[in-house]
């Protein structure tokens, strides 16, 4: 870092003073029910909706008490609007914590603060800098997005362990001194910061106060930052395997194809809905003349995909089942399968027999 962290601190500070904001409801306060309320407002949602209602619970429930006394549906109506209901829920919750096992008084430590419900690592360091003056760092979405630029912070954050990297990082770029004054500075500069001008399109880097420090203006690529990779949306699929036993008590195994979920695997006929399942069964019309079991379903979670597996056990002499591959496929003992390679899931399906 060609700027040392002390300069980024006082510089982020300095300009907070002169050019961020320090007008809003819950800011001249250092009152941790007010601080509170307003940050778990604004984790999801805009400060010009947040005041309005803001205001509304502070008249209704002017102080932890009064909040941790009332109906949960009063809580839930005065919410109503603000979408995210778990917050109230856990707003509600929290505030009964903080009479029931603090005495009515927040605790001053991230540490405590964090494990009260609906606040996590950042709100609760918001909580700390603000009514504490506690050198605690935050890094929700806008922080987080000033951060990586200004360090050039390029790891992927999808990962857990660069997550805690920058969560180092931001500590070590805190204020060191005078912490009562600058920790709330501070921490309010880097919200404005990410809020009016390090913007996700087109960031304000001309009025930014942290242009000569930041790496990622240097590279003019500042829209690079943060780099998460997309978690790939998990799908479902519904799987309908065809479990067929003769007489002999023999299972009719089929092995998959080279590629796919269970690559070269042994395991029974799989159809993608019931009715495919029953032409294969019984071809011309021949419905009712075997006897088949539904049984119970259960999932099997891949790395991408949930697998809704629908067993049906169809007993008796019949035909075998056409199949693509002969020679991969055929009636299989227990004495054999038990030594072949199935699916573990398939594994635990035929044990149970
Ligand atoms: N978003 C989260 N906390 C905030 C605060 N203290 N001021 C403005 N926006 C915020
Ligand atoms: Fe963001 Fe630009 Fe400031 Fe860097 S210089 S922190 S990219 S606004």
């Amino acid at each position: 870092m060609s700027v040392p962290a002390v300069q980024i601190a006082a510089q982020v500070v300095r300009w907070q003073a002169e050019h961020g904001r320090n007008a809003l409801p819950w800011q001249n306060t250092r009152d941790p029910y007010r601080v509170w309320l307003s940050e778990i407002m604004l984790q999801q949602t805009q400060v010009a909706t947040v005041l309005d209602y803001y205001a509304r619970f502070l008249e209704r429930f002017p102080d932890v008490r009064a909040l941790a006394a009332a109906p949960q549906d009063d809580v839930l109506a005065l919410w109503s609007g603000l979408g995210y209901y778990s917050r109230a829920r856990n707003l509600h919750r929290c505030a009964q914590i903080v009479v029931s096992a603090h005495g009515g008084a927040f605790p001053r430590t991230v540490a405590e603060l964090a494990v009260l419900p609906g606040i996590g690592r950042s709100t609760a360091g918001a909580i700390a800098a603000f009514c504490f003056g506690v050198r605690a760092p935050i890094l929700d979405a806008n922080v987080r997005r000033v951060l990586t630029r200004v360090l050039g912070f390029g790891a992927d954050l999808a990962q857990a362990a660069n997550e805690r990297a920058l969560w180092d990082l931001a500590e070590a770029l805190l204020p060191q001194g005078d912490l009562d004054r600058t920790m709330p500075r501070y921490t309010q500069g880097l919200m404005d910061l990410g809020a009016g001008i390090c913007l996700p399109r087109n960031p304000h880097c001309m009025l930014c106060p942290l242009q000569q420090a930041c790496v990622a203006r240097r590279q003019g690529n500042a829209e690079d930052y943060p780099v998460r990779t997309r978690r790939l949306k998990r799908s479902a699929q519904a799987w309908w395997l065809l479990l067929r036993q003769d007489d002999a008590g023999r299972l009719w195994l089929a092995r998959r194809p080279p590629a796919g979920i269970w690559a070269g695997l042994y395991c029974p006929p799989v159809y993608g809905s019931r009715e495919e399942l029953e032409e294969a069964l019984a071809p011309e019309g021949a419905r009712g003349a075997h006897d088949t079991q539904d049984l119970p379903t259960f999932t099997h979670v891949l790395t991408h995909r949930d697998l809704h597996l629908h067993p049906v056990l169809a007993r008796g002499q019949a035909p075998a089942p056409s199949c693509a591959e002969p020679a991969a496929a055929g009636w299989f003992t227990p004495g054999q399968w038990q030594g072949m390679g199935l699916p573990a899931p398939v594994r635990k399906l035929l044990d149970a027999l």
